[in-house]
């Protein structure tokens, strides 16, 4: 970042700070003393308090087991007004064995949220991976059949959307059903060599949204997918499908847009008209899963071997933030993970390996790409979001 930049988020900073409140003081301004100029680089304009203008939730995926860390926890409370737990509502996790349910992990964060005024987002009730053994081994070993097996993603799905009945603002219902368009099963419909709908067919989907909504009538329920965040044959697709169910009354709320992206592939350049499309279609839209990566130097999850990456990554964020507050139905954004080593992305993206892909480092210090999603927050004209906070009407 130069040190121009740095001045001008600075003045950024003095301008927006005071009648934003929504959260706590941030630690951050504590801990450096906060009185007088707040320090280059300093948190005193979080995120949420930015979002919070103008009714935008900005949020975070959360691996709950870290909260222990004060410097974790602090900057996750002051930082951001949503979180999502990153995997501790998966199936394999509330569910390891079967009727044992562990759901201490993801009760820990939904206190957390409810101590720090945040909302959170439940993911992810039916999706074909995280899926518990007991589960997976029963279905190839033919122990459970086709009709067991919808008894038992009925009772999941009844089970945790009753367990956290009340505290969940959005549910991710089904998560990436479709295939992608460069894959050779690709069909533009709910995919086959999808694993619910292989055994089930594609209407278990619709059963899924039914199941969850009767479980907790309030919850926004959501499409959650990804490389759908240009005007393309599988953003047009999944459109096309959310609006039939719609029409035959399927209580589908929302589709959230993962945002996982890769500055190989560049800066997604129509989002915004793409997004604007499922507004257009009475459905609520959020950013789900932000984050960017690169190529970074082996053994160094920061280090991009193009220094030239670093301009694209901020013009990726650049982007989605600005397509979601230029889009009203968008109600919340949120990065996938915190810092850049506990990101999945260099476990998932190794050979050749890929990395640098949030908004903080691994000393959990801001990054350029933290002060472009700050400054874009605090200089935006944006319309004010409806039923924040709110459920279902
Ligand atoms: C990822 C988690 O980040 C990892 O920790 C886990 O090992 C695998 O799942 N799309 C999704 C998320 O919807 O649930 C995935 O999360 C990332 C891709």
């Amino acid at each position: 970042m130069s040190f121009r930049r740095v001045l001008l988020l600075g003045a950024v900073g003095v301008v927006g700070a005071g009648s934003l409140l929504l959260g706590p003081t941030s630690a951050f301004a504590q801990a450096g003393g906060s009185s007088g100029a707040a320090p280059v680089g300093s948190h005193t304009d979080s995120l949420r308090d930015l979002g919070a203008k103008v009714g935008l939730r900005v949020g975070t995926a959360v691996n709950p087991a870290e909260l222990t860390s004060s410097t974790y926890s602090s900057l996750i409370a002051n930082q951001f007004s949503v979180v999502t737990p990153e995997n501790e509502m998966k199936w394999e996790v509330v569910e390891p064995a079967q009727g044992q349910h562990n759901w201490g992990p993801a009760d820990k964060l939904v206190a957390f949220a409810q101590a720090h005024h945040q909302l959170v987002r439940g993911h992810t009730l039916l999706w074909q991976n995280q899926l518990p053994t007991w589960l997976t081994d029963g279905v190839a070993n033919g122990s459970i059949s086709n009709t067991q097996l919808r008894a038992l993603l009925k009772k999941h799905i009844q089970d945790e959307v009753s367990h956290f009945k009340g505290k969940i603002w959005q549910w991710d219902v089904a998560n990436e059903a479709f295939t992608n368009p460069w894959d050779p099963e690709w069909s533009g419909t709910p995919a086959p060599g999808h694993f619910w709908v292989n055994h089930l067919g594609a209407s278990i989907l619709a059963d899924a949204f039914k199941w969850a909504h009767e479980a907790d009538p309030k919850a926004l329920l959501f499409y959650n997918d990804y490389a759908i965040e240009n005007v393309n044959a599988k953003s047009t697709a999944v459109l096309n499908w959310v609006k039939q169910l719609r029409a035959q009354g399927v209580p589908i709320d929302g589709i959230g847009f993962q945002t996982h992206l890769d500055t190989q592939y560049g800066v997604p350049t129509d989002f915004t008209q793409d997004m604007q499309r499922f507004g257009d279609a009475g459905l609520k839209t959020a950013v789900t899963e932000a984050d960017v990566r690169t190529f970074t130097e082996p053994n160094s999850v920061n280090t991009p071997t193009d220094t030239n990456a670093v301009a694209v990554q901020n013009a990726a964020w650049k982007q989605s933030i600005d397509t979601c507050l230029a889009v009203r139905s968008c109600i919340s954004f949120t990065a996938w993970g915190v810092s850049d080593d506990q990101s999945w992305v260099p476990t998932t993206f190794a050979n050749p390996q890929e990395g640098a892909a949030l908004l903080y480092d691994s000393n959990l210090q801001p990054k350029s790409e933290y002060f472009t999603v700050q400054h874009e927050l605090a200089t935006t004209e944006a319309a004010h979001r409806t039923g924040i906070g709110a459920g279902r009407s």
